[in-house]
This record gives C-alpha cells, structure tokens and sequence, in this order.
C-alpha cells in the first residue's frame, strides 16, 4: 500500500492532552475556528491587527491589502519598518538584551552562546563595514556560507542596510553559485573560508573564487570572508576581505534603514519546472509578520522554550525558522553545523539532553534516516538519551509517511509531544497549512488544516471546488502577506507558475496535490503535480538535472524522473543516450559514475542521479514526444501495463529497464 492510501485510510487519531490544551495560547479547537472566523468575516482586519501586534512599525501602515496590480498583491504598503531592528534592538530596549540568542554547537560539538545585545553589536558591525564597502539600500548580496552564527550576522546585517541578501546553500556547485550572483546581479558576496560538516572540510571560498571567474558577476566588488577553519585560501587583495578585519574597529551601532513594508527582504532561489531556477522575492513587512506570527501559534512558542530547527539557513526554512521567527520574537534557539549522524546517529538526541530542548523541528528525510540507525544500534537510539524536556516536535519537507511519524511520536516525543507536520513552501514564506499543538487532533501523515487566515482549499484543472474526499490541486485561495511578490527579473514567469489562466488567474497555484478527509476536511499532501522532484526534503527540477546531463559532451539527450525511496522521499533516475555507442558492463558503470560526479559539479551533490539507465533511444511517441510515465514505471522496477501502441520504437523499454 502507498504511503497516501495508508494516510487516506488512517484511523488512529492523537488529540492533544488536556494539560498541552490547557496551556497553548491556541487553546482547543474552537479558539482555532473562531480565529479562522475572524479572517474569513474581515479578512483585512484580522490581518492588520495581527500586524500591528507582531511587528514593531517605524510608521505606522494605513492601507493594508492592495488587489488593484494583482497578482502582484502588496501588504501594508505604507507601512515603514526595519527587519534587523524588529529581531535585535526591539528586545534590547526592552531590557532582554541579555537572553540568550542562538546557542551554536559546531561540528565537532563545541558550544559558543550570543546574547541578544552581542548579536545586535556584530550586526551593527558588519552593517557599518558593508556600507563602508559602498553597498546600500536595494543592492544585493549574496551569502554562501556554513551554518553559522555569522551567517545569521551576515543576513540581519543586510536587513539593517535594506540590502535584499540572496543565500545560497553551502553544497551547491560553484556553476549553481554563479548563476544566482548573475541574476539577482549581487554586488558584494559573504562566504566562509571552508565549511566543517561530519568532520571534513568544504572549501567554500575556492568554490566562490571559481564561481567569480566564470563569469557574468564583475559588479561584485567585495567578497568578504569569514574565517571558520583557517584552511587555505587563495587571496585576491583587491577584492577579498576578511571579515574579523573589517568588523574589528567598526562602531557596535548602526542606524537601521527605514525602508517600505514591500521592500525586498530577500530573494532566494528554488526550482521550478523549467532548467532555470526562480529567484522568490519576499517583502519585509508582510514576511516578517508571518515568520513570528507562525512560529507563535504553530509551535505554541513561550519565552522559556530552547527552540532548535536543523534547517540549513540556505534554504526557506533557515531562513523563516532560524534567522527572522525565533529572533522576532526574543527566543533562545539552538544552530547546529554539522549532520545529523557525526559522530555517531545519537547526535541529535545527544543535544536536545544537552541544550534541553523544548521545540524540535526536523525533516522527515533525518527521520528515516535516523530510525534505521536506532534500530540497528541501542545505544543511539532515542530511548538512551533524556529527551524529557521536549514538549513540541515538527516536520517540515516533504510528506511524512505514517510508520515514520510514529516512532517519531512515541521514541523522540515519548508519546506526550504533539507533532507539527508543516506544509509550506519556499513561495509561502512560512507555514500554511499545519496542526496546532493545543488544538488539532494529529493524524499521522496528515497537515490536517490550514492556519487562521490561510484560505487553502482544492480544485480541478478548471479551477472548481472538488468535494472532500476527492483529490485534486492545492490552492490558495487569497493573498496571504508572507507569499512571494514576483520571480526576481521575472513578473511574466511569476503570474504564469503561481496565478494560471486555465485556474482563473485568481488561485495561487501550490504545485502540489493534495485530498481533503470527508469528515475532518484534513489535508494530506499527495505530492508535486509538476516536473519537481523532492529528494531529501531538496526541491530539485528535472529539468536542471536534464541540462546538467545534456551539457556533458559525450551525451545526446537525458530525462530524469522521480522513484519512491524509504530513506529520501523520492531518488533521481536519469535515462541518458550517449552520442557513442549504448555502454554496457563496467564501462557502464564507470561512465554512471562519471555523470554523477559531473551533476554534482554542475549543480551540487543534492541533485546526483542515485540510478542511470543508458539506451539507444528514449521512449516517444511518433510526434518525438517523450514518454515520461513510462519512464516513471521503468524507474519503479514495474511491468509496462500501459498503452504503448503510440510508441515509435517499444523496444527500447527493455533496454531502459535494466539496472546497472
Ligand atoms: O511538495 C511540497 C513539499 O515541499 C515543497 C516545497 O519545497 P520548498 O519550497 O523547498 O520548501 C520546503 C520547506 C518549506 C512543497 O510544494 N512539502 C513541504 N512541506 C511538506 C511538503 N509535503 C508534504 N508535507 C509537508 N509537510
């Protein structure tokens, strides 16, 4: 049985405790529905005092939302405020400064503490020596660095000088790195001399030195470093810049820059379903509302929680979760560098004893993954650590499937801790459609049902309602204020991917879909409806992955799918044809390896195909089309039951089938 089908027929339901219910700010169901009631009867209105509440103004907004340009919505138009000064200053004058801010554990389990006072002085810093550099409000810079409390200081720095930053994550290539300095056309680059994860070194800085030389970026005029190992590097003195250097003598204050509420905070790429990935511009004033308003209600936060989310900061939910949420709010959260199984797969475990977590908030890929190694090994199993100070765990991702969710449930959670399973996306800004701790009855598998003021609902090609219990495509059905404002250089690809003419233009098109249950109305996610793989939690296109292939001499034509895996989600198979003759044997197999490695180069390790067929030919149809849902069986292992009478050439599904 499919993951889905189970979750369709899943009848254990888990309703939180009367204590968790008794102490959530979100407290029973009917506190949820008469908060969603509220939207729904003054949707301005809810949204405008939510803002008012969360975010602190420089001046105040008059207007709240803006249809007239749609579906280039804007929120809080007038409205003018600074994101760095929401998350630092705000809690030092309110005599906070001392909290704790991150509590940063590296690789090799080192612990180093920041106050809040701390973090906004190496702000401030850093802010003080960009804008020496010349980098001013609305320039971009790009930051491609380790976890690390610097990364943190380099995008709340950004935000104090108004100065959108674009992260890139630490794996992806120097080719992927280079293609995002062009197009957001970034004028100043933050890296980090290497990267420490599981115990090796990551030469970081060689890889932005080789992404500076292709090509495409000369407006970037400083790259600033920022020492984490002391590895070598090589030094361009006009250019580069340590960042221990340049902050060293600058002033511990820094006027932020007041800027519109529709200012681009960010921009940050992810994959769509063509070869080019889409830089998702986010607001100041809209995201951040959502960002601390979410991370309030979803994970029931409270001044004395320890809050840790193991995202990375190159993806939306380090940046959501980690640099903008707990900080808007005045929370102590937990940053960790390395993986989830260096030293050894107790290392999470070890550290929520250690740092005494409350709020934990993982993907179910580190799961999985964990749960084989527990299993094999007691000593690392959950069980033998004192997980007791946990009361809330999360999932973020990709769909959890239930036998995963529960030995989350019952080994991390000791069966006391309600689940989150978080549904959002890198164009969502935070989460949409999740259960409340105090609230929402769990059932595994399912994000059940969308937040107060999130009008998330399911529709057919046309864009009509479908029934509950019938599956079709998620949509949004009004602007929500953290939602993405357009595709960075890119208004015409934005309004065809997210508002399609065929929905009416009026639906924010998710790209996943989803089925509601008949009696709950619940949303269990059913996946991507379009040419978007999710291998690790990782959005990947199979487009990139197609040109990543096709850019290797030796290969004529590539199309890559998606297959189930028990630990990934999904694993990449790519079919290639070779401009030689159809390898086979070892020859086979060293040249897989061969295109592996040139995918890891062209886009990062992440995208590596786990399987590579070599045929003749790809399965199409007369008109030249390729087959890809044959491909997909292929890719499963299945027997062809489909039709192939429209088939050009059949036969080519035998060679396709065989596995190196
Ligand atoms: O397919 C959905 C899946 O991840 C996609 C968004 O990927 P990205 O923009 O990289 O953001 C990931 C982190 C927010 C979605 O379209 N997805 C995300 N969360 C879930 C999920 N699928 C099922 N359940 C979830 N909780």
């Amino acid at each position: 049985m499919s993951a889905i089908e189970s979750v369709l027929h899943e009848s254990r339901v888990f309703p939180p405790s009367a204590e968790t219910v008794a102490k959530a700010a979100i407290s029973g169901m009917d506190a949820y529905r008469a908060l969603a009631a509220e939207a729904e009867r003054d949707y301005e209105g809810f949204w405008a005092k939510l803002a008012r509440e969360a975010v602190g103004w420089h001046k105040p907004f008059s207007k709240v939302l803006d249809e007239s340009n749609a579906p280039f919505y804007t929120w809080f138009e007038d409205g003018e405020l600074n994101a760095s000064y929401n998350c630092l200053d705000r809690h030092v004058e309110a005599g906070n400064g001392g909290t704790v801010a991150i509590v940063f554990e590296a690789d090799d389990g080192a612990v180093t503490r920041v106050t809040y006072q701390e973090l906004l002085s190496r702000v401030c810093r850093l802010a003080n020596a960009l804008k020496k550099r010349g980098v001013k409000k609305g320039d971009r810079v790009v930051i491609y660095m380790p976890m690390s409390i610097e990364g943190v200081v380099a995008m709340q720095a950004c935000a104090r000088i108004g100065a959108p930053h674009s992260v890139v994550f630490g794996g992806f290539s120097s080719k992927s790195l280079n293609e995002r300095l062009v197009d957001v056309g970034a004028v100043a680059l933050i890296t980090s001399d290497e990267q420490m994860r599981g115990g090796k070194a990551l030469p970081l800085k060689n890889i932005a030195d080789e992404a500076l030389a292709m090509g495409g970026c000369e407006a970037v005029k400083s790259v600033i470093v920022h020492r984490r190992t002391g590895g070598k590097v090589q030094w361009n003195a006009d250019r580069d810049l340590w960042m221990h250097e340049i902050t060293a003598n600058e002033a511990d204050a820094c006027a932020p820059e007041w800027v519109g509420a529709e200012h681009p905070l960010f921009v940050l790429y992810t994959s769509g379903s063509t070869g080019r990935p889409k830089g998702v511009q986010h607001s100041t004033g809209g995201y951040l509302l959502w960002a601390a308003q979410s991370m309030k209600w979803t994970f029931d936060w409270k001044p004395s929680d320890v809050f840790w989310c193991t995202a990375d900061i190159g993806w939306i939910t380090g940046h959501t979760y980690i640099a903008y949420g707990p900080l808007a709010l005045g929370a102590t959260q937990v940053m960790f560098e390395g993986v989830p199984t260096y030293p050894d797969g107790g290392r999470f475990w070890s550290m929520i004893e250690k740092h005494k977590v409350t709020v934990f908030y993982t993907a179910p890929t580190a799961i999985r993954s964990l749960i084989k190694i527990a299993e094999a090994d007691p000593k690392v199993h959950p069980k033998s650590y004192d997980l007791s100070s946990l009361r809330i765990l999360g999932t973020v991702g990709e769909p959890i499937n239930p036998e995963a969710w529960m030995w989350y449930y019952e080994n991390v959670g000791g069966s006391r801790c309600p689940i989150v399973d978080t549904w959002w996306q890198t164009e969502t800004g935070g989460h949409m459609i999740t259960p409340l701790p105090g609230a929402t009855p769990l059932v595994p598998g399912s994000c059940t049902l969308p937040l107060p003021g999130i009008m998330a609902a399911i529709v057919d090609e046309t864009g009509q309602d479908v029934p509950n219990g019938q599956g079709g495509i998620l949509v949004v059905k009004r602007p929500w204020p953290s939602m993405i404002r357009t595709i960075w250089g890119d208004p015409e690809r934005f309004k065809k991917s997210y508002y399609p003419e065929e929905l009416g233009g009026k639906l924010y098109l998710a790209g996943d879909g989803s089925v509601r249950d008949k009696d709950t109305g619940n949303f269990t996610i059913m996946g991507r409806i379009d040419d978007v793989l999710n291998v690790s939690g990782h959005r990947l296109g199979t487009m990139e992955i197609e040109s990543a292939l096709v850019a290797n001499s030796i290969v004529a034509e590539a199309a890559v799918v998606g297959r189930p895996d028990d630990t990934t989600g999904e694993a990449v198979v790519a079919f290639v044809v070779l401009k030689r003759a159809r390898p086979a044997g070892e020859e086979a197999a060293k040249l897989a390896n061969e295109l592996r490695a040139w995918v890891g180069k062209e886009i990062g390790p992440i995208a590596k195909p786990k399987d590579i067929r070599f045929g003749d030919n790809l399965p199409k149809t007369r008109s030249g089309k390729i087959m890809r849902r044959l491909l997909r069986s292929l890719a499963k292992g299945e027997a062809i039951t489909q039709d192939v009478s429209t088939l050009e050439n059949p036969a080519i599904l035998d060679q396709l089938g065989e596995s190196l």
